[in-house]
């Protein structure tokens, strides 16, 4: 099942729009384009970490903005092409932790808990240290990511259920010693079952902040999503901005 596209080979890919259907709603996206557009300024350039097929990219290409991405994964990466405005997007194919790409840019972008598909924290590290070196000084690294989500696991208990409906069933395995969590993902289609099972690493808020302070970068801003709800205890996701110091 696992090749060089990592967990998101030629069946993913094929399925990933139509599957991740919501996110593709434009009151779900462009809130996002709107404060990545924002940070980008008139004349910056944007670096997507984990482009994809494009959701965010091509909308933030639309705006105006030039919109670089990286991806491990081939499969998502033509279908992004595919799209209208796919081959204005430059995109390298490689590990987002630690791949060069040309030039600064004024803002790079990690969404949809992507971060969390680096599974340990020397990658996570990494990939604050890659971020940092492609902005300007001021540039900005944004993440989109849940809080992680125990307040949910009983103790005693490591299963979490996401998703219980007819032919689809979906649940987290956590391991809470070593902060991973496993997403199980069953279809059953005419009597035919199918799983998926998809490493994560969860990850607190104050240690991305930790992670950005040794990749030189201090918090500017953290919000409960893209409308800058504020963030608050009882917040189940944020969307974070850290900027490059000025050395
Ligand atoms: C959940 S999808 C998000 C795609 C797109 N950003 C979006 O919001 O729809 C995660 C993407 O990150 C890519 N990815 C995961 N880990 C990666 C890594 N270490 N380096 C590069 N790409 C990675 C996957 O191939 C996939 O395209």
């Amino acid at each position: 099942m696992l090749d060089e596209d990592g967990y998101f080979g030629e069946s993913v890919a094929a399925s990933y729009d139509e599957s991740s259907a919501e996110m593709f709603d434009p009151r779900v996206v462009e809130p996002a384009v709107d404060v990545l557009a924002e940070l980008a300024g008139a004349r910056g350039r944007a670096l997507e970490f984990g482009v994809g097929t494009g959701r965010v990219a091509l909308p933030l290409a639309a705006r105006g903005v030039e919109v670089h991405g990286i991806d491990l994964s081939r499969a998502m990466v033509e279908r992004l092409r595919a799209k209208p405005g796919g081959d204005g997007i430059g995109v390298t194919i490689g590990d987002f932790a630690t791949t060069e790409v040309e030039g600064t840019f004024s803002v790079a972008y990690l969404v949809y808990n992507t971060i969390m598909n680096l599974t340990s924290q020397d990658a996570q590290v990494d990939c604050f240290r890659n971020a940092a070196a492609h902005l300007e000084p001021g540039g900005c690294f944004v993440i989109e990511v849940a809080v992680p989500d125990l307040r949910r696991l009983p103790p005693g208990q490591d299963a979490v259920p996401f998703r219980v409906e007819e032919g689809r069933l979906g649940f987290d395995l956590y391991d809470v010693a070593t902060q991973s969590v496993t997403s199980h993902h069953v279809t059953v289609k005419d009597e035919c079952g199918r799983h998926l099972a998809v490493p994560f690493r969860y990850v607190w808020p104050a240690e991305l902040d930790l992670m950005a302070r040794l990749a030189g970068m201090r918090l500017r801003a953290r919000w409960d999503g893209w409308t800058r709800k504020p963030f608050t205890s009882e917040s189940r996701q944020h969307v974070s901005v850290w900027e490059k110091c000025v050395s």
